[in-house]
């Protein structure tokens, strides 16, 4: 490898996170040292896909894959190693040494404009909203003042007016970007009759950005009522996955973190309204239904994936809340159950919970953005900080209906909505106590309740990850005590360094052929890694394209990882029990060999007297 280029790939596995690689990728939970999730690679629905921050590692105990960061994001997007070391070196901002990769510079070079040509379009929308004098910017002026919308919120999130010409945006940015930027940054529109046109006129402009903050799409509100749609927002492009990217979230993240938990709103007004005024880790979707990735551009932020829903509390929004809930749900499927009591006289474990869902329900019919305004941010916090759980909330929900029951069979139609409810409820004490109070509620016989539920109760734990689902293939006993052997390099916490450990492990002990390449390669590495860490980046970027070989490593860490936690007389023991090992299978194998080869030489005496001779040489 080239020394620049190979200086830009260590400092790339400098900065790679495995956590944060994996994560973008997979729900991870931490139990131990560990953390766990559905592994990406096969289906499963408990978690066998283990994350070891410490080493840089991951590897399915079901399926057997594991590696490094490199290898995880190789294998995940079908890319090749360098391919992988380019879409880093972006992302970091490291200059690659040019190797003549024309069409991926080419295609950089086009989201770098794309993302340009949208700040540059924010800037003009901003600018024309905050410093034109005309009837339309007044107007949109007082609009936004009406909405509670100042100038300092205006300046923070960038919002901006599309005036009503045809080529306000065009007529500017034309001058600095190509019309191929700005049409695929959804900015301008080709029209047949007049060429391009501005894609967005005539409406309130609220910039969206990604998680970095980079300009990347639009969200662009109707001024008049009669305007339709409500909402025109950017379709998806090179630079914006709307699947995939949460409005708020650059302002909200630093939150989010500090109180692991997160508020998921419906709209942009929402969001802003709430950051405005103080409650900062809210996001919503961008004029989209919730899905599996924005849950999992979320759990990296919230370790807790403590969610609350805030939608509107009409019954649109009960909808809303009881969809996305379903879906947060599923997207957590296996990682254990979801938190349903509060316990607060327990301060166990932060993390025991695939998930904890909770709803924000103002009273009726208003969305955050205009309970805040009209409430005020304190009392928000309040519903914040009482927020019952999902459960709770939709069998309030259930219960609030009986206002409306008049015949027998209404209330029959009631207590079947409650059931399935009930039934989620995995703590059968809990559950007892909770069928009481519902049948009391709704003036019907707890016997014959509690029996309905219990019924056909699917109150099942999810199963814990097992570990000892490792698959172990037929192997020698002296393969497996090279194996074990060449493993000891690859403890975190052994006692001994690279060079003691290798005085004591000599190569003539290798008989396996695959054993003994990867030997060599680690006594090439040994010299110039730090730590067993890097030792093991190394060795996957070695056999980075011998999947073969790539398991094998991930093996051998898994045995490493039982040879943790040893002091040096322990450590030497474990080596010097698989050298005997080796030696005794090595002889057994000779003599085997000997008796073979005298078996087959009994016509020839001489040759017969010295096999015999060698033998006994051999039992002594
Ligand atoms: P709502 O219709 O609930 O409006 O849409 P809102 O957020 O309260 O908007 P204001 O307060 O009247 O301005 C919620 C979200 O759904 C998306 C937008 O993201 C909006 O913020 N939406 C709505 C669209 O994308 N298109 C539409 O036509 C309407
Ligand atoms: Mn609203």
């Amino acid at each position: 490898m080239a020394d620049a280029l190979g200086e830009v790939i260590a400092k790339i596995k400098d900065r790679l996170d495995i956590l944060e690689v994996v994560s973008e990728r997979v729900i991870l939970k931490k139990s131990g040292s560990h953390y766990w999730g559905l592994c990406p690679f096969h289906k499963e629905k408990t978690p066998s896909f283990s994350v070891n921050p410490n080493l840089g590692i991951y590897k399915c105990f079901s399926c057997g894959e594991g590696g490094d960061a490199i290898s995880f994001l190789m294998k995940i997007d079908g890319k090749s190693f360098m391919e992988v070391i380019r879409d880093l070196a972006e992302k970091y901002g490291y200059e690659l040494p040019a190797t003549g990769g024309g069409s991926s510079a080419g295609m950089r070079e086009l989201k770098e404009q794309m993302i340009k040509a949208c700040a540059k379009a924010a800037d003009y929308y901003k600018t024309y909203l905050l410093q034109d004098k005309s009837s339309e910017t007044l107007k949109a002026m007082k609009y936004l003042t009406d909405r509670g919308i100042t100038k300092d919120i205006i300046e923070e999130y960038n919002i901006g007016l599309a005036s009503s010409k045809y080529t306000g945006l065009y007529d500017i940015l034309r001058a600095k970007f190509k019309d191929e930027v700005l049409e695929k940054a959804g900015l301008i529109l080709e029209s047949r009759e007049t060429g391009y046109i501005d894609r967005f006129r005539n409406r309130i402009i609220i910039p969206i950005r990604n998680e970095h903050g980079e300009f990347v799409a639009f969200g662009a509100r109707a001024i008049m009522p009669e305007q339709s749609p409500k909402y025109l927002n950017s379709s998806d492009s090179l630079i914006y996955n709307k699947s995939k990217l949460l409005y708020g979230l650059y302002h909200a993240k630093d939150a989010i973190k500090e109180e692991n938990a997160v508020i998921l709103m419906e709209g942009y007004f929402d969001v802003i309204s709430a950051q405005a005024h103080g409650v900062k880790n809210c996001v919503a979707t961008c004029g989209t239904s919730l899905t599996a990735e924005h849950i999992k551009l979320l759990s990296r932020y919230t370790p807790a994936r403590r969610i609350y829903l805030s939608f509107d509390t009409d019954s649109a929004g009960q909808k809303a809340t009881k969809r996305n809930a379903e879906l947060i749900k599923e997207a957590f499927t296996g990682l254990g159950s979801i938190k349903q009591f509060d316990e607060n006289y327990l301060a166990l474990s932060d993390d025991k919970y695939s998930c904890e869902i909770r709803v924000i329900a103002p009273p009726e019919g208003k969305d955050p953005d205009e309970f805040i305004r009209s409430v005020g941010a304190e009392s928000y916090r309040e519903y914040i900080k009482h927020a019952p759980l999902l459960l709770d909330f939709q069998i309030n929900c259930v219960l609030k209906e009986r206002k409306d029951i008049k015949t027998p069979l209404e209330k029959a139609e009631l207590v079947k909505k409650v059931i399935p409810l009930l039934q989620e409820i995995n703590n059968q004490i809990v559950q007892g106590e909770y069928v009481k109070s519902v049948a009391d509620v709704l003036e019907i016989d707890e016997k014959a309740l509690l029996t309905e539920v219990r019924k056909k109760s699917r109150a099942m734990r999810a199963p814990q990850p097992d570990v000892s689902r490792i698959v172990t293939k037929n192997i020698t006993p002296a393969q497996k005590a090279q194996k074990n052997l060449l493993s000891v390099f690859l403890v975190a916490d052994n006692p001994l360094n690279f060079k003691q450990i290798n005085e004591k492990v000599p190569d003539n002990l290798f008989s396996d052929e695959t054993l003994k390449i990867v030997k060599s390669t680690i006594d090439k590495l040994i010299c110039t890694v730090n730590n067993v860490k890097e030792l093991i980046e190394e060795l996957y970027t070695s056999f980075i394209d011998n999947p073969e070989i790539h398991k094998l490593i991930t093996e051998m860490i898994g045995i490493a990882e039982t040879f943790s936690g040893l002091d040096t007389e322990d450590f030497d023991a474990l080596i010097d029990e698989n050298i005997a090992t080796i030696d005794k299978c090595q002889a057994d194998e000779k003599r085997k060999q000997l008796r073979e080869s005298y078996i087959n030489a009994n016509d020839d005496d001489v040759k017969a007297l010295m096999i015999q001779m060698q033998i006994r040489d051999q039992i002594k």
